[in-house]
């Protein structure tokens, strides 16, 4: 099939099963085109608790699936690749955390979004990029264990004096790959060019950037300012839609920022997704009334960018 024939079943199984389509902003090009709905991760999971639709097929890595499993347990959520992983999440598991919590008695437990369910389960509440430093001020504790970004956490650290931050050692490969001098080389070549980072990115990267946002974060920034010009520090198809939605502007990608992960999801898959109906997420009771409490308390904080 080629992949106007593609497009066109997809058009006509989405109708047919009443599925909404939700794709992460790092999803390849063609799948962000026929996606309903592109966003990060916070407002993914918002989006997910608002649709009508019987089905969400969302294109994205595993915890952004689950999460919208989590937040909508009476919905069918179907990942059409499950191999779509992201290795982050896997850097943290509950019964280490457990052991941690036992070192810290009076601590309170943010986990990133970026984790399994099952350490969900065993935080007090959730964050993504665009609401982190929200989350960590709105305890009301001094003590805090923050999972498993440490990049993330040294960044909301930055404007949070009057907690002791207790970090995970996690790091997302890609963002922690991303090199300043890559950064320096591009704005020596673009001298008019505002510098977006990912919190995501090493304290070096964050130091030397204009501003720090998480994925929507940039795309709202870049919507509103003057100026003309953005290196992008992040997953390089973020730029794919910057460009869509700002034409007479010009983004400068950082060429080896690629999660292989977030690419897994085709058309193909997607169309396999409509025609079976699977692969659903599923996750055990126990686990999505445990992981659902620090998410619905995140939800409540909401966006903080
Ligand atoms: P956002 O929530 O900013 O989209 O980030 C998700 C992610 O996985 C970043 O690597
Ligand atoms: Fe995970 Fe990093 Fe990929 Fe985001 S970019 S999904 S944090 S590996």
């Amino acid at each position: 099939m080629d992949k106007k024939d593609i497009i066109k079943k997809i058009e006509e199984l989405r109708i047919k099963n009443n599925a909404i389509i939700l794709a992460h902003n790092y999803q390849i090009p063609e799948v962000q085109d026929i996606a309903d709905f592109v966003g990060d991760s916070l407002d993914l999971s918002i989006k997910a608790t608002k649709t009508k639709s019987d089905y969400v097929i969302f294109c994205g890595v595993d915890f952004m699936a689950e999460s919208a499993k989590i937040l909508n347990p009476k919905k069918k959520v179907i990942h059409p690749d499950i191999k779509a992983k992201c290795p982050m999440a896997a850097m943290v598991d509950a019964e280490s955390l457990n052991y941690l919590k036992k070192d810290h008695p009076n601590a309170k437990v943010v986990s990133y979004i970026n984790t399994t369910s099952s350490v969900k389960a065993v935080s007090d509440i959730c964050c993504t990029s665009a609401n982190g430093a929200k989350v960590v001020k709105s305890l009301r504790v001094k003590d805090v264990i923050f999972v498993p970004d440490r990049n993330l956490g040294l960044y909301i650290q930055r404007s949070i004096k009057d907690k002791n931050m207790v970090l995970w050692p996690g790091i997302c490969p890609i963002h922690h790959n991303i090199k300043k001098e890559e950064i320096l080389e591009l704005k020596e070549k673009h001298p008019k060019a505002e510098v977006l980072v990912h919190p995501e990115c090493q304290p070096e990267v964050i130091d030397i950037a204009d501003y720090v946002f998480s994925t929507n974060g940039m795309v709202d920034y870049a919507r509103e300012s003057d100026v003309e010009e953005f290196i992008i520090g992040t997953e390089k198809d973020l730029c794919y839609r910057l460009k869509k939605e700002n034409p007479g502007k010009t983004f400068y990608p950082l060429k080896s920022a690629v999660c292989p992960n977030m690419k897994k999801i085709t058309l193909e898959k997607i169309l396999n997704s409509l025609k079976t109906l699977e692969p659903k997420v599923k996750l055990p009771d126990e686990i999505m009334k445990k992981a659902g409490l620090p998410l619905q308390r995140m939800m409540e904080v909401g966006r903080g960018d």
